[in-house]
This record gives structure tokens, C-alpha cells and sequence, in this order.
């Protein structure tokens, strides 16, 4: 009796709550933030589907977030800051991994030599290994040089213990993005990360992606990634207010810090979770799991309270 009401009350309140059923999220752990944002922005807001897994913050310094930390250095700038906080970031957060330098080709970014590159690496990064780290490569942009700049980066580096290859990607054709991470992969033959990417035509600024081109390229990249064996991570540019001279309908927040449409699309809130032990439900933007978690179990409680009394 009781046990049959309580179920009838999920269902009453799934249905009135407007949920469908769909297929669950699956490849969970690939998809993370590159996050600039602190703790100012609301980080929880992306972690609802559980879909994203990690984030980095172009830097050595975590937030406070309940997703796996990955610590970068950035660039020759940021070495000391690196080194002294990098042991205590290990042994306090939950550390698997860590990414070289930011976009090492482009003069405005890291701008390193691959023998800078080699060199500050080897110094600051290949200890980690020691330590149980998998090592990334430092990120080059979609631009001819940066497959060049690994190249050569990993035949000076050779002794490094390199575990995966980090890459940025703009431009605008997802068919040319799939080709692009299928030769690094044919290239170097290592796992591949992609820290950077988004629908964005640095070629022709005038010629920029429309909203719905953008929720393609993504829906398109993303499931080509979450397919790829041999894709380990990625994190859409970006999940920021101000997306810094990128076409700002690749925004996943709105200019006020909250998560918008494309952000749901990232996070996989157009399929289905799985609401442990109840039933199959289509996770409305709007809908927190926790808050209809508890809106089930308010109502069971309430019911059954109210039967006995
Ligand atoms: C890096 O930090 C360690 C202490 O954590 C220190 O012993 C070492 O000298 C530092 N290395 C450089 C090159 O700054
Ligand atoms: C790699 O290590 C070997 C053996 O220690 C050494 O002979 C070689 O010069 C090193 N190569 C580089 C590029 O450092
Ligand atoms: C997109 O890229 C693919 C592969 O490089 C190419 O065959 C195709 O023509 C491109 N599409 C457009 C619209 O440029
Ligand atoms: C998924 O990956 C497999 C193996 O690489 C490939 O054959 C298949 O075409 C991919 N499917 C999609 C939908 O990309
Ligand atoms: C999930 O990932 C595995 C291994 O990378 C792949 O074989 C499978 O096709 C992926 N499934 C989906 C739905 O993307
Ligand atoms: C996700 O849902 C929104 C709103 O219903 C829709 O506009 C968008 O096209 C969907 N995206 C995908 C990838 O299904």
C-alpha cells in the first residue's frame, strides 16, 4: 500500500513536473570547464548532469569546486608562482594531471621557442611525473606553426615523459575540427586533449558562426570527442561572461554568470539522467537534480504523514 502510493507520488510529480524520458548521458568524464571565472561565477550551475568532470583555470590555482582540479603553467611568467604552489595544490586537491604552456607559437600568449618550451617543461613539469602526474604537452593554436611547434617540442623533449597532447582549435568547419585531432592522433600517436575550442573564424572576422551554426559545430565536435577513444578531455571556449574578442554566442553563461542554452547543450542537459531508483527524466534547464531530488522526497514524507496522521 504504501510503497505502491509512494511510488504513484514520483509519478505524479515527474508528470507534473513536464518530464520526458530520453536515453541516459553517457562519456561522462571527458567534457570540462576552462575556467576563468573564480568563485564569482557559480561553478555548480555546469555540474548538475555530472557530464562535466574537471577544470583548469590557465594557471596553478584551483577554486572551489567538487570536479577534479587540473593545475597549467601558463608561461614563463607564471614559473615561481608554478613551483612554490604546486606540491600543496597535489597533496590538497584531488591532482591527476597537468598541462604545459598556453598557445607557445603566438607571441600575444606564452610565446616560447619549442627549446623554451623544452626547457622550461622539462625543469617544471617533468618532476611531476614523480609525483603520479599525467603530462600534458603545452597547447599550440589551430594555426600551421602549431603542429611545427609540437614537432619540434617533442623531439627536443624527447626524454620527457609526455602522456598526452593538449591542442587549441578555432575556426568554423566541424568536419575540418575531426580531421585536425584524427592527424595530431595519426602524428603523435598519444591521447588528445582539447583545452580550447569553439566556432569561431579568425580568418574572417566578418564572416562569424550564427547561434545555430554554433549549437551544430558543438553538438557535432562534442559527439565526434565523446566517440573518440583516443580523445581523453576537452573544454569548450568558453564558459565565460565575456568571451575576449571570441564570438560571444560561443558563450555557455550569459553576461551575468548564468548557464544558457548552449551551456545546457554542453553539459548534456538535452538528454536524459538517470534520478537513481526512481525513474528516467529529461533534465529541464531550469531544473536542478538536487531540487527535485527533494521535492520527491518533501512530497513522500509530506503524503505519508499526512496518511497516518
Ligand atoms: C621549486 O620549488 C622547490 C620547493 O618546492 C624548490 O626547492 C626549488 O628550488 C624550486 N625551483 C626553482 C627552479 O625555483
Ligand atoms: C636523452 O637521454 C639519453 C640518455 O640519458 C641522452 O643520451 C640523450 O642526449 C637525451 N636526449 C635529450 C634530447 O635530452
Ligand atoms: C569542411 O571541411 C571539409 C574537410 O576539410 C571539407 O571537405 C568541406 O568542403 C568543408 N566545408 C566547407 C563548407 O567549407
Ligand atoms: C565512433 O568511433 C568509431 C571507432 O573509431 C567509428 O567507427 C564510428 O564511425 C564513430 N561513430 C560516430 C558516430 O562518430
Ligand atoms: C563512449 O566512448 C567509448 C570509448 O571512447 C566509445 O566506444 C563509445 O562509442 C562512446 N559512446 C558514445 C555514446 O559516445
Ligand atoms: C537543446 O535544446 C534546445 C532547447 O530545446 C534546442 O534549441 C537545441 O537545439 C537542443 N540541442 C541539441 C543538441 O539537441
Amino acid at each position: 500500500m504504501i510503497k505502491l502510493a509512494s511510488l504513484a507520488l514520483c509519478h505524479a510529480v515527474l508528470s507534473f513536473s513536464n518530464f520526458q524520458a530520453l536515453a541516459a548521458v553517457t562519456n561522462t568524464s571527458k567534457a570540462g570547464l576552462a575556467w576563468p571565472n573564480g568563485n564569482y561565477v557559480d561553478i555548480k550551475q555546469f555540474l548538475s548532469t555530472e557530464k562535466v568532470s574537471w577544470y583548469y583555470t590557465w594557471g596553478p590555482w584551483p577554486i572551489e569546486a567538487d570536479i577534479e582540479f587540473v593545475p597549467m603553467l601558463w608561461g614563463s611568467d607564471q614559473v615561481s608562482q608554478f613551483n612554490s604552489s604546486i606540491d600543496g595544490t597535489v597533496s590538497k586537491q584531488h591532482v591527476t594531471a597537468v598541462l604545459g604552456m598556453n598557445e607557445p607559437q603566438q607571441s600575444t600568449q606564452s610565446n616560447l621557442t619549442p627549446s623554451q618550451g623544452a626547457e622550461i617543461w622539462t625543469q617544471y613539469i617533468q618532476p611531476l611525473h614523480g609525483k603520479g602526474l599525467r603530462l600534458g604537452t603545452p597547447a599550440p593554436t589551430s594555426a600551421p606553426d602549431g603542429k611545427t611547434w609540437i614537432q619540434e617540442f617533442m623531439s627536443l623533449c624527447a626524454n620527457c615523459t609526455i602522456d598526452f597532447v593538449a591542442l587549441h582549435w578555432y575556426d568554423v568547419n566541424a568536419t575540418a575540427f575531426q580531421e585536425y585531432i584524427e592527424d595530431f592522433y595519426n602524428t603523435f600517436h598519444l591521447p588528445i586533449w582539447v583545452t580550447e575550442w569553439a566556432c569561431q573564424n579568425f580568418n574572417n572576422v566578418d564572416d562569424q558562426c550564427s547561434y545555430e551554426d554554433i549549437q551544430q559545430f558543438l553538438a557535432q565536435t562534442q559527439s565526434f570527442m565523446d566517440n573518440a577513444s583516443y580523445v581523453e578531455r576537452y573544454a569548450w571556449f568558453g564558459a565565460m561572461e565575456n568571451l575576449q574578442g571570441v564570438n560571444p554566442d560561443d558563450a555557455l553563461m550569459t553576461s551575468s554568470g548564468k548557464i544558457n542554452e548552449l551551456g545546457v547543450q554542453y553539459i548534456g542537459g538535452n538528454a536524459t539522467v538517470i534520478l537513481s531508483g526512481i525513474s528516467s527524466v529529461r533534465l529541464d534547464p531550469t531544473c536542478n537534480l538536487r531540487t527535485l531530488q527533494f521535492t520527491v522526497i518533501f512530497t513522500v514524507v509530506t503524503s505519508l504523514l499526512l496518511y497516518f496522521a
